[in-house]
């Protein structure tokens, strides 16, 4: 080849090169921007928990866990997260954000406290080994990855929210039939069939011996609802019969024993 061929080459090379690159440029942009190397989610997943469920558990109390707060403890499915996912069934986590800062959602208090309170004493592991609050934990851990369907902590927070209210698991079920009660047992096929056709989507759910403790329903990135997205069975932990204990009856009955 002439050498004037060779420089056409060149540049034709060149030039595919660049426009390759410059396709996926400006979403690696915007990731790196935010410090995060991981792929953009799929799905979302809502995770809910049942407070009847997870009370049974505590044994000592403490302010911040609503379980010991016999005048207002939930009796409804209660907020455990927003969390991100992708189809193949893992998840990024950590990715960057600002840390958690509570003034930033001091207008969604009141709600937050009522329908996403922390369940536990316990301050869970959010990124970088540190601990902090339930709130900041799924902040930092799963909101931060919702960018740039979701673009701050404020906007997750009250997201959550609306998605909690639009989509009341906790009503579907009771008008069902399907009540709090310490003796009563539930088959789950019909508790499943009831979300079916309430919401048009398979829950996922997750009991703890034969009470269901949380219940989870993923949506489109355009908030609709979708299956999740591995192929375990919806069924999860769960036994062909399930209870949705009372809350309180048999976890923790008086707060002579608490601790702190
Ligand atoms: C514990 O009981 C006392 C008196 O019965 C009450 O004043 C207090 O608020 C209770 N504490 C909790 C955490 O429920
Ligand atoms: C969901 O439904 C239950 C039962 O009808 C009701 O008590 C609760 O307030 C509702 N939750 C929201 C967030 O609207």
């Amino acid at each position: 080849m002439s050498s004037p061929a060779i420089v056409n080459l060149w540049m034709l090379l060149v030039c595919c090169i660049l426009i390759a690159v410059k396709g996926g440029w400006d979403e690696e942009v915007g990731l790196l921007r935010r410090g995060g190397k991981q792929r953009q989610f799929d799905y979302f997943k809502l995770a809910l928990q049942w407070p009847g469920t997870y009370c049974r558990k505590t044994r000592h109390c403490c302010s911040s866990n609503a379980c010991c707060s016999r005048s207002n403890s939930p009796s409804v499915f209660t907020i455990h997260g927003l969390w991100t996912e992708y189809n193949d069934g893992t998840w990024p986590s950590c990715c960057s954000g600002r840390p958690f800062d509570q003034k930033e959602i001091s207008t969604l208090l009141e709600p937050m406290r009522k329908y996403w309170p922390s369940l536990s004493c316990s301050s869970p592991r959010s990124c970088h080994h540190k601990k902090g609050p339930f709130w900041g934990h799924e902040w930092e851990k799963h909101g931060t990855c919702a960018y740039p369907v979701v673009l701050d902590e404020y906007e997750f927070f009250l997201t959550t929210l609306n998605v909690y209210f639009k989509y009341n698991v906790t009503e579907v079920l009771f008008e069902a039939g399907y009540v709090p009660s310490d003796s009563e047992k539930y088959p789950l096929g019909g508790i499943i069939s009831s979300i079916q056709n309430a919401f048009h989507t398979t829950p996922e759910l997750v009991c703890s011996g034969d009470a269901l403790e949380e219940l989870r329903i993923c949506f489109y990135k355009n908030f609709e609802p979708r299956d999740c997205a591995h192929d375990t069975s919806s069924r999860g932990s769960c036994p062909q019969y399930v209870s949705l204990p009372a809350h309180g009856s048999w976890g923790f009955r008086s707060n002579t024993t608490a601790a702190s």
